[in-house]
């Protein structure tokens, strides 16, 4: 057997430990092997490539796995769980910056013909889009970049959708006339890059903060698009299905949030939705409540439902949540855990917490499920979740009109736990806070369930 029929089937074999891994991370119990599944594909793939190709030289290999792993290591361990978006926002602009070297090195050293030249412009073109893209994403989502502050609005200005067109333009032209005379030291090739590079910025700018985590899965599929068209340019079978699967996923990813939003993709990439914290404003009594009130409403509550937001991760809340969960499940209620698919800041955020924290998954509930029932629920505990259950979303004059929320409102008492009156992420003010059934319970999450348990004794 030939070394390249041997790295072709250790291709094949990546693929299909791909594919099941991605098919297993589609549940919770299953999520972890899943990702073992998919790393053990990578790490065959990336021998196989190792051994077929005509490596140049080992060492810079060898230094590059080293820092990788190293680099991998530590942000696994120490980026917070908030934080998470932010480290996908700075992979995702790696693949993409990485498939723009790939597809650039092409050039270098062999014939180029006209299909050639057009996947590494390809790359190039996406790949540069999706680094500073991404940049831009990171920056916005940690509200700094390096030692500089950075605002996490969307930024607008007028002609900007009429700058970007010239820009798209030119870089189309520029890629035709690279395509036409292919050669590594084209000027239409940096024109490629340096166009794609701005409009990477200029894409994301205009992007405002909650609509991030979607540019986030959208800037995904790109890095995973780029892969792909480098693949083709390097006739790399296993970067193509990978870059394919990414693009795929990515992709399906952004228009699971944004159908949890209402919105259509179009309308997340060019309304400029947080550029203004709009919305009337809310007039009214609040109730707040205290830890012992809460514990007596609760004692005597059949029917409880956790709604978890944002604010169970800030305050990394889980663990007592669960607690006091099979507390009242021990007091003769029932317990359920409603999940909005946009909870917190990246998607299935609220049911990787709830899993970290051994709450069963029969016990979480959908919104689709809980809504028609919720007026069954004795008490509705919303921990730190603000957007997903703010009920100006059902009101035709509010920016957030459209977006499904849980009807929290519609159950019998409502608990809130959040720290202030502060809206949540989209900026919109919540009446909420305001209603009949309202009590709010003022302060830190994980304070304030931990002060409920001891309440129970
Ligand atoms: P948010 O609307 O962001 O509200 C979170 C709330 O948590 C805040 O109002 C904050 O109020 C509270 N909070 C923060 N730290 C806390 C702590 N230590 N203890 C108690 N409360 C705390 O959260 P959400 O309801 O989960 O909505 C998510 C938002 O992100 C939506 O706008 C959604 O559209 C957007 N988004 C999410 C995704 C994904 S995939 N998840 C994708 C796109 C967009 P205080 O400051 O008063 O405490």
């Amino acid at each position: 057997m030939s070394i390249e029929l041997i790295a072709n089937l250790s291709y094949i074999l990546a693929a299909v430990l791909f594919i099941f891994g991605l098919k297993m991370l589609g549940h919770p119990n299953t999520a972890r092997q899943g990702n073992a599944l998919s790393a053990l594909g990578m790490f065959i793939a990336v021998v196989a490539g190792l051994t077929a190709e005509s490596i140049v030289s080992f060492e810079y290999i060898a230094l590059g796995v080293v820092l990788g792993a190293v680099f991998g290591a530590l942000a696994s361990r120490l980026v917070a769980m908030t934080s998470m978006p932010e480290m996908v926002a700075l992979f995702n602009g790696s693949g993409g910056t990485a498939s723009l070297f790939v597809g650039w090195g092409t050039l270098y050293g062999s014939e180029i013909n006209t299909f050639t030249a057009f996947t590494v412009v390809l790359a190039i073109l996406i790949g540069g889009i999706t680094c500073t893209g991404s940049i831009i994403a990171y920056a916005k989502l940690s509200e700094s970049l390096g030692p500089l502050p950075f605002p996490s609005g969307a930024k607008q200005f007028p002609g900007q959708r009429i700058v970007n067109s010239l820009l798209l333009l030119a870089m189309v032209f520029s890629c035709i006339q690279f395509c036409i005379e292919p050669s590594s030291e084209s000027y239409w090739l940096f024109a490629v890059l340096g166009l794609a590079l701005v409009l990477g910025i200029m894409a994301v700018i205009p992007i405002g903060g909650a609509d991030m985590p979607v540019v986030i899965s959208l800037l995904n599929s790109y890095s995973g698009i780029a892969a792909c068209a480098a693949g083709f340019a390097i006739n790399n079978n296993i970067l193509i299905v990978a870059g394919s699967l990414v693009g795929a996923a990515g992709i399906i990813l952004t228009n699971i949030m944004c159908k949890a939003m209402n919105r259509s993709l179009l309308n997340v990439l060019f309304s400029g939705f947080g550029a203004a914290k709009q919305g009337k404003t809310i007039e009214g009594d609040v109730k707040p409540i205290s830890v012992e009130d809460a514990y007596y409403i609760l004692e005597a509550a059949t029917n409880v439902c956790f709604v978890p937001g944002y604010g169970m991760a800030a305050a990394q809340a889980q663990h007592v949540v669960k607690e006091l969960g099979q507390i009242l499940e021990a007091n003769g209620a029932e317990v359920s855990y409603a999940i909005h698919p946009v909870a917190g800041r990246m998607p299935g955020h609220m049911n990787v917490l709830l899993a970290e924290a051994d709450v069963p998954y029969e016990q979480l509930v959908e919104m689709e499920e809980i809504n028609p029932r919720i007026e069954n629920v004795d008490v509705a505990i919303v921990i730190g979740a603000n957007d997903v259950v703010n009920p100006s979303a059902r009101e035709e004059d509010s920016p957030m009109y459209g977006m499904p929320i849980i009807n929290v409102d519609q159950a019998r008492t409502v608990f809130v736990l959040k720290r202030s009156m502060a809206s949540g992420f989209a900026g919109v003010d919540n009446p909420l806070f305001f209603g009949e059934n309202t009590r709010m319970l003022f302060g830190d999450a994980k304070e304030s369930i931990s002060g409920v348990i001891g309440e129970f004794g």
